[in-house]
C-alpha cells in the first residue's frame, strides 16, 4: 500500500439563506465519492463544510423574517442534516462562519496581511440608502440599464443585454430595500493589494503551473492580462463593509466589518479547527504537517475567489495555500432548463427523499455523468431511469441475485472451488484495480462507472454461457453449478468494492451478505475462498419506477380554459382550478403574510385595473417613524378607492419589490377570485376578523 496521505478536503460553504438545492447535493456527492475513495485507499481525510452565514443578503432576509441574523441562520442550519444524511454525505464536520474559530482566524489572517504591507485604506464613494441608513450592495440597487435601457436591472450588470457597469451608471437608480433614490456617500474601505507585484507573481505561478484544470487555468489567465495602463487586470480587492453588517469586526476599525467573501473561505479552516478540537488534536500541528494536502471542491461560479484571493490570502499571511481547487460545472435539470422552482423543473432533493427514492440511484447517476472537467451536466429523468435500471441493477445487482440462491439452497451457504475459466474472469476483474483506482483519483467518475459496467458485462456473459439455472436442473452438474455460482459471488464482491465510494450503503449491505466488510480497495485481491460462508441474500435494490419520477417532477396543473371548465366536474377543480401540488410547511413558512391597515387607497391615473394602496404593516424606519408600504393591486374592477380605506387586510410582506410603470410596488394584498374570471367575475379582498393588529403574522 502507498504511504498514508493526510488530506484536508472541503466543499463550498453554502449561503445560509436557503435550503439546499440539487446543485449543492451534486457538489457534495462528487466530493464525497472522492473522499470515500481516499479513505478506502487507507488515507486519512478530514472532510469539512460549514454554513456561510454572513453578508448583507442574509442580514436583510433575517430582518424580513422578523428574526435576528443569528436566529435566521440557526434555523437554516437545523435543516441541513436531513439532506446530508439522506444522500449519504460523509462530512466529518459541519460548522458555521459565524463562529468563534472563524472570528479568531479571520482577524489573525487580516493582521498578518496588514503586517505584510498588503492592506491599504482608501476612501471610496458608494450608494447609500437614506431611508434605511445603510450602504447598499450592488445587488440591492436597481435601475434602468445604461446601455439597452431595460428596466429593473441590478447595480452590477444587465440581465437583458449582459452589460457590466458600476451602480453609479444606472439610470434612475433605486434602492431595492425601500425604493428610495440612493445617494452617493464617501466611506473608508480596506483593500487587499492583489496588484502588489509579489501577489501577481505568486498567483501567476500558482494558477499556471499545471495544477489547475486546463479550462480553469485558461479562464483565470485573463486576470494577468494588462489593462491600458500596463498593469494587470487583477485589481485590489475591497474587503471591508460598513455597519450595519452581519459579519466579523475588523480589528482596530470600529464600525467596519470584513466583506463576507473574506471570512467565507476562512470558514474552511474554522470548521477544521472545530473538528480537531473535538478530537483533542492540535490545529497548528495538523496544518504544519509537511505532507498535508488541501483540496477544495467548488462550482464554476466561484473560481476567482478560490484561485486568486484565497491562495493569496493564505500565502501572504504566512499560511499553507491550497494544493488544488477542483471545479465542477453546473447541474441543470431535464434538458438544461435553468432550475426554477416556480416552473417545477427543479429537482427538490428533499422531495426526492420523501418519495422514498433511493439516494444511491442519484449518487450512481451523477457519478456516471461526472468527469474531472469543469462542464455542466444535465439530470434527465428518462436517462436516469435507464442508467439505474439497465446498468446499475440490470448489469451489476442482478449478478448476486442470480447466484446467491443456489449457494444458499444447494450448498449450505458455502462457496466452492473456482475452475480455470472462472479464475480467468476473476483475474480480469482484479487486473482492473489500478485502472479503476486511478480513475477515482483523477475524479473521472463517469469513466470509472463505465469501466466497472464493462466488467459487469463480462460477468454476465459468463453467466449466460454457463446458465446456472440449467445446471441446476441436471443431476451430476452440482460441482459445476457450485463453481459457477462461486465465481459469480466473488465477481460480485470485486465489483462491489469498485463501486463502494459511489454506493456506500449498498456496499455495507453486501458486506453483511458476504460476511466481510469492504474496508479497502486492496480487498479486491483477497478472495473469499473455498468454504467461505455467505449469508442470506436479501434483495439489494429496487428499480426506479416511472411513477416516482412523475411525482418528483409533477407540475402544477394549468388552469382549465373556459369551455373545458364547463365540462370538468367541479369536484377536482374547486373555485375553477385544481389544487396546486402539495408543499411542506417549510415552503409555506417562506411566505411572510402580515396584517396591514389600508391607510389610503387611490385610483391610478392611466390604469383601469390598478388601485394604489398605502399600507401600515406595523413597520418603522431607521428613525423610528411608521413606514408605509406602497402596493399596486389589480382590484379596481371590484372596489372604489373609498371602499377600502381604513380596513385591515393581509399583505405578502416579503415579496420582492417590483418596479411598475406607476412606481414601485412593495408587496401584494391577498384577494380571492374564481379560476375563470370571464364566467365568474368578482374579486374579494381578504379581511381578518376583529382584533387583528397591523404587523401580526398570518400563519
Ligand atoms: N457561499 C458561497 C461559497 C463560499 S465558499 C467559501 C456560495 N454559496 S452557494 O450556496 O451559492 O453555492 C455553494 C456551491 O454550490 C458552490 O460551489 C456553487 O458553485 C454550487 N452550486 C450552485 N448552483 C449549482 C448548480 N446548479 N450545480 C452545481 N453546483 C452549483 O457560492
Ligand atoms: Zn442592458
Amino acid at each position: 500500500m502507498t504511504a498514508l496521505r493526510q488530506l484536508f478536503v472541503t466543499t463550498a460553504l453554502p449561503y445560509a439563506n436557503g435550503t439546499f438545492h440539487i446543485g449543492h447535493i451534486m457538489e457534495y456527492i462528487q466530493a464525497d465519492i472522492w473522499v470515500r475513495y481516499q479513505r478506502m485507499r487507507g488515507h486519512a481525510v478530514n472532510f469539512v463544510c460549514a454554513d456561510d452565514a454572513h453578508g448583507a443578503p442574509i442580514m436583510i432576509a433575517a430582518e424580513k423574517a422578523g428574526q435576528t441574523p443569528e436566529q435566521f441562520v440557526a434555523g437554516i442550519a437545523a435543516g441541513r442534516k436531513q439532506y446530508l444524511d439522506g444522500f449519504l454525505i460523509s462530512h466529518d464536520n459541519w460548522h458555521s462562519t459565524h463562529s468563534a474559530e472563524n472570528v479568531e482566524i479571520s482577524q489573525a489572517i487580516y493582521r498578518d496581511l496588514k503586517a505584510a504591507g498588503l492592506i491599504e485604506a482608501r476612501t471610496i464613494e458608494q450608494f447609500f440608502d437614506p431611508q434605511k441608513g445603510m450602504f447598499l450592495p450592488d445587488r440591492f440597487i436597481k435601475g434602468v440599464c445604461p446601455r439597452c435601457h431595460a428596466q429593473d436591472q441590478y447595480g452590477d450588470n444587465c440581465e437583458a443585454c449582459g452589460a457590466v457597469y458600476a451602480p453609479t451608471e444606472l439610470i434612475e437608480p433605486y434602492s431595492v430595500l425601500t425604493g428610495a433614490r440612493p445617494e452617493l456617500k464617501t466611506s473608508e474601505h480596506f483593500f487587499f493589494k492583489l496588484s502588489d507585484p509579489r501577489c501577481v507573481a505568486y498567483l501567476q505561478e500558482w494558477t499556471q503551473d499545471g495544477r489547475l484544470q486546463p479550462e480553469v487555468a485558461n479562464k483565470v489567465r485573463e486576470w494577468f492580462d494588462l489593462d491600458e495602463n500596463g498593469s494587470p487586470k487583477l485589481g485590489d480587492w475591497d474587503i471591508s463593509r460598513d455597519a450595519p453588517y452581519f459579519g466579523i469586526e475588523i480589528p482596530d476599525a470600529p464600525g467596519k466589518y470584513f466583506y463576507v467573501w473574506l471570512d467565507a473561505p476562512i470558514g474552511y479552516l474554522a470548521s477544521l479547527k472545530n473538528l480537531l478540537a473535538k478530537q483533542g488534536k492540535d490545529y497548528d500541528a495538523y496544518l504544519a504537517q509537511p505532507g498535508l494536502e488541501q483540496y477544495h471542491f467548488i462550482g464554476k461560479d466561484i473560481i476567482t475567489f478560490h484561485t486568486l484571493f484565497w491562495p493569496a490570502m493564505l500565502k501572504f499571511s504566512g499560511r499553507k495555500p491550497p494544493d488544488n481547487i477542483f471545479v465542477h460545472g453546473f447541474l441543470t435539470v431535464n434538458n438544461g432548463e435553468k432550475m426554477s422552482k416556480s416552473r417545477g423543473t427543479g429537482l427538490d432533493p428533499l422531495k426526492y427523499l420523501h418519495l422514498g427514492m433511493n439516494p444511491e440511484w442519484l449518487r450512481y447517476y451523477l457519478a456516471a455523468k461526472l468527469s474531472a472537467r469543469n462542464e455542466d451536466i444535465d439530470f434527465n429523468a428518462d436517462d436516469f431511469m435507464l442508467r439505474v435500471n439497465a446498468d446499475l441493477i440490470g448489469k451489476y445487482v442482478n449478478i448476486a441475485s442470480r447466484a446467491a440462491g443456489f449457494i444458499n439452497k444447494r450448498f449450505g451457504g458455502h462457496l466452492g472451488e473456482v475452475s480455470p475459466d472462472g479464475d480467468g474472469l476473476l483475474t480480469h476483474l482484479r487486473d482492473a484495480l489500478p485502472t479503476v483506482t486511478q480513475l477515482y483519483e483523477q475524479r473521472e467518475f463517469g469513466k470509472a462507472t463505465r469501466e466497472v459496467m464493462q466488467l459487469a458485462d463480462r460477468v454476465n456473459e459468463y453467466v449466460d454461457a454457463n446458465k446456472p439455472w440449467e445446471l441446476a436442473k441436471h443431476s451430476g452438474m452440482d460441482a459445476r453449478l457450485h463453481d459457477v455460482c462461486t465465481t459469480c459471488i466473488e465477481a460480485f464482491r470485486i465489483l462491489t468494492i469498485y463501486l463502494a465510494p459511489i454506493l456506500p450503503r449498498l456496499a455495507t449491505e453486501v458486506a453483511r451478505f458476504i460476511m466481510r466488510p469492504p474496508e479497502s480497495f486492496d480487498d479486491v485481491l483477497t478472495p473469499l475462498g473455498r468454504g467461505a460462508r455467505i449469508g442470506e441474500y436479501r434483495h439489494l435494490m429496487q428499480r426506479v419506477d416511472a411513477k416516482q419520477l412523475d411525482a418528483l417532477f409533477e407540475l402544477p396543473e394549468p388552469a382549465p380554459s373556459a369551455p373545458h371548465a364547463a365540462e370538468t366536474p367541479v369536484a377536482d377543480a374547486p373555485g375553477g382550478e385544481p389544487l396546486a401540488p402539495v408543499i411542506g410547511i417549510d415552503d409555506f413558512a417562506k411566505i411572510d403574510l402580515r396584517i396591514a391597515r389600508i391607510v389610503d387607497c387611490q385610483a391610478v391615473v392611466g390604469s383601469t385595473k390598478l388601485l394604489r394602496l398605502s399600507l401600515d404593516a406595523g413597520e418603522r424606519d431607521a428613525g423610528g417613524q411608521p413606514r408605509l408600504r406602497n402596493v399596486f393591486s389589480g382590484i379596481a374592477s371590484a372596489y372604489q378607492p373609498g371602499d377600502l380605506k381604513g380596513k385591515l387586510t393581509v399583505l405578502v410582506a416579503n415579496l420582492a419589490p417590483r418596479k411598475m410603470k406607476f412606481g414601485l410596488s412593495e408587496g401584494m394584498v391577498l384577494a380571492a377570485s374564481h379560476g375563470d374570471e370571464k364566467t365568474h367575475p368578482g374579486i374579494y379582498v381578504l379581511e381578518p376578523t376583529a382584533g387583528a393588529q397591523p404587523g401580526m403574522r398570518v400563519r
